[in-house]
Parts: C-alpha cells; structure tokens; sequence
C-alpha cells in the first residue's frame, strides 16, 4: 500500500559530467525496476543536466537542500520555486550534515518543508539521533522534537505529502547500520507520533526511509521490516550496480 522510496544523496560528489555518466548507467540498470519511487539528489550544480537526462525515466531528481524565500537578497540561496524549474520533484531538507555543519535548527527545517510544498515540492525530511543520545537511552525523544519542530502548524493533508527519513547519525557513513530491529522500533514509534500528529490514515500512508550505510548486502533485510518504506543512500549510491541493486530490493 506505501510504494517504496529509494533515493540517492550523491552529498558533495560528482561533477556534472560524472552526474551524467551515473545516471546514464543507472537508467539502463532500473529501467525494469517496478513498484519502487527512484530519486537521486545530485549537488545544485548538476541538477539541471540531471534532471534533463532523466527525462522521460523512471528516475526523479532531488535537491538536497533548499531555502524558504522564493526571491530577494539572500546570497548564495536556492529558492524552492527554481529548484522545481529545474527540474526537482522531491528536496531533501534537514539532513543531519546541515544540522551539525551548517546551523540547520528544527525551526529552519520547518520553514523550508512549508516553502517546498508550497512550490509542490516533496520534502524528505531527515532526523535522526546522536550517538550519545541513543546511549542516554533519548533516541525517541530527540526524533520526535525534531519530528513535530520539522512539522510545525502544517495541517494533516500536508504532513500526509512529506516523506520522513531516519537517519541515526551514527550510521552515517561509518558502514555502522542500525540492525534492522533497532531501525523498526524507530519506524513504528515515528508512525505512532505521526498518527497523533496527523490522525491514523496519514500514518499508514506515510513513508518512511531509513539511512545509514545502507549497501546492496543488508537492504534486503532492512525493507524487509514492517515500517521501513524505502532507503536514504549515501555512499552506496555514488555506483550504478550497488544503488541499482539497492532499488531492486527483494522484501
Ligand atoms: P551513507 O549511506 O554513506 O551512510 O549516508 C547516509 C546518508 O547520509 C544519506 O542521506
């Protein structure tokens, strides 16, 4: 009844030529791949050239972060209604890079989720816990203030559009995965929280990824839990054959 997510975050890697030669590559490996939402999200750069070469694919493209004003003196901003021009149909907001390096605060997320829907847009909206909040045993109770700051004063039929992605940061990168288990405790408790949010049927409508050294070896077993609904890739989607064989999951 969720039709699955897979998205690539390329992060900061790729020229536009590398851009291109990926996604050519990839089009061919998932061009039978059913069932299944394909995104990447290149650097700004590369999403012009991306997004015109997809055309016409299975693949979507997403920014992988965008500002909440659509004109006006902000340097160095990229406004939701631009990135849609060129060629975005989903934006990343509120990765926990941007939280930890760039000031990004629950409050900022939430701006930025309310600009992208009001430019149609589809949020991925990142959370995730600290290592030595999970360790505190906080790890609920950190998603969950990121969750309702990210989704402040949107009413129910908004919620029910954004796609929520967890990413505890201590799975990022390190080739350190959530097991499966403690990925689905999560899930569910984000479920729960959304349907208090947002009422029952917009919970179990809601996707719901997770992302954290996701690789083609342990993505069967992650999809394979109830309330996982796609994968965040990182690392592992800068290669055709290992993000290819990540979007042909087997649940
Ligand atoms: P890795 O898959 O490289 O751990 O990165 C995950 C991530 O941050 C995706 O947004």
């Amino acid at each position: 009844m969720r039709t699955p997510v897979i998205a690539g975050n390329w992060k900061l890697f790729n020229t536009v030529a590398e851009s291109l030669a990926l996604v050519r590559d990839l089009k061919a490996l998932v061009a039978d791949a059913q069932g299944v939402e394909i995104v990447v999200a290149p650097v700004f750069t590369a999403i012009h050239a991306v997004a015109g070469e997809l055309k016409g694919s299975t693949i979507a493209v997403s920014s992988q972060d965008v500002y909440w004003e659509e004109s006006g003196a902000f340097t160095g901003e990229v406004a939701p209604c631009l990135l849609k021009e060129a060629g975005c149909a989903y934006a990343i907001i509120g990765h926990s890079e941007r939280r930890q390096y760039f000031g990004e605060t629950d409050e900022t997320v939430n701006r930025k989720v309310k600009a992208a829907l009001k430019a149609g847009l589809i949020p991925i909206m990142c959370v995730g816990e600290l290592l030595e909040e999970r360790e505190s045993g906080k790890t609920m109770q950190v998603v969950a203030k990121q969750i309702k700051g990210g989704l402040a004063d949107l009413p129910a039929d908004d919620i029910a559009k954004i796609i929520i992605a967890y990413e505890p940061v201590w799975a990022i990168g390190t080739g350190k995965t959530a097991t499966p288990a403690q990925a689905e405790e999560v899930h569910k408790s984000i479920r729960s929280l959304i349907a208090a949010l947002a009422g029952t049927q917009v919970a179990v409508g809601m996707r719901i990824l997770y992302g954290g050294s996701v690789k083609a070896d342990n993505v069967d077993e992650l999809m394979g839990q109830e309330d996982i609904d796609g994968a965040l890739v990182g690392g592992a989607s800068l290669k055709a054959d290992s993000f290819a064989r990540i979007v042909k999951f087997n649940k």
